[in-house]
């Protein structure tokens, strides 16, 4: 599969996010799903998506500290598109280890146990569900972060050995509400209350006007670190400046 990735590349180049989506969805079949993690792209991501498969495969890692408004949005959308969705958990015994040992919140302490933390909670779960696919598509997008710049609409996820399709990858942030908007789709409440970006309850804040779209995840933390561990590329943490 790696190596068909610039064959892919190419024929997607021009195609819309519906014609790219159809084509992966069609051929992958149980094989896709789409990662979301409740925000305004994956939203869009997931309406698009169930437009073209209603019963195609769509994930959530619950960290057991999301915002009490993503677990809204998760039953709004159970409401809305009248189904199920699959809803993965941290390993229970590694999250009492990592409890008992530095308590709920260890984040705050230094880089190394905020990474300890997305660890158990996020990227285990993850590399499980990723398991059972050859596929996963994202709500990633360029404008997001420096961390996010090099990204590719289609590319090979080395860390993980398997393909990842970005669909939004050159979407900007009025697209992206244009849609949600203009297809009354659900959203995340706390999106109206200054959250551009949002993941763990303890791990977010609201922006300011005018700051980075991520400035209010891990706030206390330099721009560079800010990934959790979900998205690596060339089995390295995207930076800017990285090949
Ligand atoms: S993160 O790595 O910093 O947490 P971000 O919140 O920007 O990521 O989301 C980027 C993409 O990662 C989302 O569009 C989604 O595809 C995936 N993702 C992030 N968090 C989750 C989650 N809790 N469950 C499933 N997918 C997620
Ligand atoms: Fe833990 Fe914060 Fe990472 Fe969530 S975002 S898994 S609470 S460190």
């Amino acid at each position: 599969m790696k190596d068909k990735v610039p064959d892919l590349q190419q024929q997607f180049q021009n195609s819309t996010v519906p014609e790219l989506l159809r084509f992966f969805l069609e051929k992958f079949e149980m094989r896709i799903a789409l990662a979301s993690s409740l925000g305004a792209e994956d939203q869009v991501l997931t309406d698009l998506i169930l437009k073209i498969d209603p019963g195609a495969r769509i994930f959530i890692l619950d960290t057991g500290r999301l915002p009490q408004e993503t677990y809204e949005t998760i039953a709004n959308n159970m409401a809305h598109y009248s189904r199920s969705f699959e809803i993965y958990f941290p390993q229970t015994s590694a999250v009492e280890s990592l409890v008992s040992l530095n308590g709920p919140d260890l984040f705050h302490e230094s880089i190394e146990k905020r990474h300890q933390c997305c660890t158990v909670r996020k990227v285990e779960p993850l590399q499980r569900v990723l398991n059972t696919l050859d596929v996963w598509i994202t709500g990633l997008r360029r404008e997001q972060s420096v961390t996010r710049q090099e990204i590719q609409k289609i590319e090979w996820d080395e860390t993980n050995q398997l393909l990842k399709i970005n669909p939004l990858i050159d979407w900007s942030t009025e697209q992206v509400w244009q849609y949600i908007r203009g297809n009354k789709i659900p959203y995340n409440k706390l999106h109206d209350q200054g959250y551009p970006s949002i993941g763990c309850a303890p791990c977010t804040r609201a922006v300011n006007p005018g700051e980075d779209i991520r400035a209010g995840r891990w706030w206390w933390e330099a721009p560079e670190h800010k990934e959790c561990g979900l998205h690596f590329r060339d089995g390295k943490l995207v930076r800017r400046n990285q090949s």
